[in-house]
């Protein structure tokens, strides 16, 4: 594999972002396979290069937009479809989980009748408003303790105000199709997830109860990935929400979930080079042509620790020392790691590779300083099978 990539890197130039489409594929099956009672809507914010979602659309999968433009990257694949058949897709396949939509979304998105969350009564009022069509699902509020990006304390009804917000939809005419949540981003507690479906289900059984015709449980992403050894398998995640979803919930109703990071974060590979090397105060420093203001954003925004492999083991073979290795732009802060086990005499233009960076990378990657970030290579997909 290194060969191959070292090959690619020649061949395309670098900083190389090489996506594996069977990758992709490999990973939204697993968690077909683990999780047979779950729909799975791919959350596009994590990556969401148009041929990712291609590949997924070709699989079956559904889809989590937080945006107006996420939502038309999605359409570009339904656009075609007969109008009954786009209206069924839309409902059935896409969800809205942003549970704040600016007024304009909501207006351009009225006419798809969408399926929106909400978790305030401001909220509620201006999907009233400017998009009357859309389904609404509750976004409660769950314990995210340990996740690596907490999310619950920016979203997220308090469990007691549930029956408030529910009734309120329906007052306002509005249909609560559903409840979700979310554990958090690489999600490692699992008690989390047995936590919020327990939380999910009081509510639940409550608006049953009460007349409302709740009908989906959303159990949301956070799906962890294998990022290193000490990260707990998917599959025991998935015996548990197994469990607690038939312990907890009837059997006829949807259960769907908005996995992310889960489908793309393995199944992409970013080759680097150095472009200068310096020593400063006794450290080596590697400066790459890729940087936290690049792909390496997850460093700053998905607090994400990246990896870093030499292809070479340098000159004097085993001589490795604590490295640190930073991006291109003139700002101090570009600091991918301050301890990178390296060999110490790499030389400018050996290349690094950094694995498991598909997600929340290129897609919050900027311009800063004029660099223009990785040039993106797609394997195994299908326009174009390398
Ligand atoms: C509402 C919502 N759904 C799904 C996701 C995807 O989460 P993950 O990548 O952890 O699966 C996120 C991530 O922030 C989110 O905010």
């Amino acid at each position: 594999m290194k060969e191959e990539l070292y090959k690619l890197a020649q061949q395309h130039g670098t900083p190389l972002f090489i996506i594996d489409h069977d990758r992709v594929r490999e990973n939204y099956r697993t968690f077909k396979r683990h999780l047979p009672r779950v729909q799975a809507y791919y959350a596009v914010k994590a990556n969401s290069n148009q041929e990712i979602i291609r590949t997924l659309f070709a699989e079956g999968a559904s889809f989590d937009v937080a945006s107006y433009n996420e939502f038309m990257q999605v359409y570009e694949h339904i656009r075609h479809f007969e109008k009954n058949d786009k209206d069924f897709y839309i409902w059935d396949k896409i969800i809205f989980s942003n549970t704040i939509k600016d007024r304009d979304t909501l207006k351009k998105i009225r006419q798809y009748k969408p399926l929106v969350t909400y978790d305030n009564a401001d909220e509620l009022k201006k999907i009233k408003e400017h998009c009357d069509t859309a389904g609404v699902v509750l976004r409660l509020k769950v314990p995210d303790v340990g996740s690596q990006v907490e999310l619950s304390s920016k979203f997220g009804a308090e469990p007691g105000d549930a029956h408030t917000l529910i009734e309120q939809a329906a007052n306002l005419g509005l249909v609560v199709e559903g409840l979700s949540f979310h554990v958090g981003s690489q999600c490692t507690m699992f008690d989390n997830y047995a936590a919020a479906l327990d939380i999910v289900s009081q509510v639940f059984h409550d608006a049953r109860k009460r007349g409302h015709n709740v009908n989906i449980v959303d159990i949301g992403g956070g799906f962890p990935v294998p990022y290193d050894s000490r990260v707990p398998q998917f599959k025991e995640l998935a015996r548990v929400i197994n469990s607690e979803l038939s312990r907890l919930f009837p059997e006829d109703i949807e259960i769907i979930a908005e996995p992310g990071r889960f489908m793309v974060a393995t199944a992409a590979v970013l080759i680097s080079e150095i472009v200068g090397k310096a020593r400063r105060d006794g450290k080596i420093f590697y400066y790459i042509n890729d940087g936290v203001y690049h792909t390496f954003s997850g460093v700053v925004y998905d607090r994400w620790i990246p990896n870093f492999h030499a292809f070479s083991s340098g000159t004097q073979a085993g001589a490795t020392e604590i490295c640190a290795v930073v991006g291109p732009t003139c700002d101090s802060f570009d600091k991918i790691s301050l301890s990178e086990q390296l060999p110490a005499d790499l030389r400018i233009g050996d290349y690094l590779y950094t694995e498991n960076i598909g997600a929340y990378s290129i897609a919050s990657s900027t311009r800063f300083n004029g660099f223009e970030g990785a040039k993106v290579l797609h394997v195994n997909n299908q326009t174009n099978k390398e």
